[in-house]
């Protein structure tokens, strides 16, 4: 059984980590199952992809695509004409995607279209907003993908309400959440820990990237203005995406207690994560890892494909409107954030799950 697992961007990478272990133990108890794994090159640098192969023991790709930075349409062009030209050299079985980025959905589209079964690790998360690039990245990928692995009930549910046979879908747990429990005594203190003299339980980590929080000005500069007015003037530790780097120059925005970095390994941002007070993001992994660590959360969208890290998680939808932040921090500083739950199989084995399901195929 031969399987092309495909990595892309930086959320991709802690997903096909433990994939990939998972993976050489079928193998060394000698099972038949063989992997290529394909860097599409949607993130490139050392920060947003370098970095998290060395931390994470991914071993170096075995093909890259290149296709680097540009327009949706661009990167879905350029991922699909170099995943469709390397599978016209040399095909496989099954093309395993993960997660909801661009390349997720391109190399889906390629695999289908030369009939290659495609199997979709985190199938089924829906967040109905299609303003966001990434839900019509998964509509798209699960409309054709063949085998589902999925984090939640409403994962299944979404399939099933879409038509999808129950035999095609597997419940399994958060592959995130193998990679965050493996590497969890491994994480690294980083610089800005002395730099700036951090206490455990006394600074909020914030991170902000998407088109909806940065791509306009006004609104990234009216939340940021508005978090910080409310944050009591704890340091606020800010890893800066690419995408929002650009925006941040031309606003100027400066406080003394906020404190800008460069986007940080996989191993140092949970460093941070871990011991901090509080986590603001407009992510969706970061939800889930904050549920696992039990680190209250505010999420700066108005949606989640992830209902389960609100429910019995630890993660609160904001909304991108800024008057809900100062009572949300007012709940934060008065201790009365509520308490997390860990849902159901997030346990650190869903790859094992993973690979006994694939070995069954
Ligand atoms: C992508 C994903 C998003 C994910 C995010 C995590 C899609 C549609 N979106 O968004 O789901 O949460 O990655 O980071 O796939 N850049 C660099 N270095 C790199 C990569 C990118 O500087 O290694 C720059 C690009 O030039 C661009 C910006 O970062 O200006 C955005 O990169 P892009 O891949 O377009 O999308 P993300 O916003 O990162």
């Amino acid at each position: 059984m031969k399987i092309d697992l495909i990595a892309g961007a930086r959320p991709n990478f802690m997903k096909i980590a433990p994939i990939i272990d998972a993976i050489k133990v079928a193998q060394s108890k000698g099972e038949n199952i063989e992997y290529r794994l394909v860097h599409t090159g949607q993130h490139y640098d050392k920060n947003m992809s370098g970095s998290f192969f060395e931390q994470l023991g991914i071993p170096l790709p075995d093909i890259n695509l290149e296709a680097g930075s540009g327009s949706q349409a661009e990167q879905t062009a350029k991922i699909m004409i170099g995943y469709e030209s390397l599978l016209q050299k040399e095909s496989t079985d099954y093309c395993l995607v993960v997660g909801d980025v661009t390349s997720t959905m391109a190399c889906s589209i390629v695999a289908k279209k030369m009939n290659i079964k495609v199997i979709h690790v985190e199938g089924g998360i829906r967040s109905w907003d299609l303003t966001m690039p990434e839900e019509i990245n998964r509509m798209v990928t699960d409309s054709i993908t063949d085998y589902f692995f999925t984090t939640s009930e409403t994962a299944n549910n979404n399939l099933m309400n879409n038509g999808i046979p129950k035999d095609r879908i597997f419940y399994v747990g958060n592959t995130m959440i193998d990679t965050l429990l493996k590497h969890r005594p491994n994480f690294i203190k980083p610089a800005i820990w002395e730099k700036v003299d951090l206490e455990e339980n006394n600074y909020i980590v914030m991170t902000l990237h998407r088109p909806a929080s940065v791509d306009e000005e006004k609104i990234l500069k009216e939340l940021i203005d508005e978090i910080m007015v409310h944050s009591q003037n704890i340091p606020i530790i800010f890893p800066v995406h690419p995408r929002t780097a650009k925006q941040l120059e031309s606003l100027g925005i400066s406080y003394p207690n906020l404190h800008t970095v460069e986007p940080l390994s996989y191993l140092e941002f949970n460093y941070l994560v871990e011991r901090a007070k509080a986590v603001i993001t407009d992510s969706g992994g970061i939800t889930e890892e904050t549920t696992v660590l039990n680190i209250p959360c505010m999420t700066l969208r108005d949606n989640t494909e992830r209902p389960e890290t609100v429910d019995i998680g630890t993660n609160e939808l904001l909304g991108v409107n800024p008057k809900s932040i100062g009572p949300a921090m007012k709940n934060l500083f008065s201790d009365t954030w509520k308490k997390g739950q860990i849902p159901y199989l997030w346990d650190g084995k869903t790859t094992e799950r993973i690979v006994q399901h694939l070995l069954s195929l």
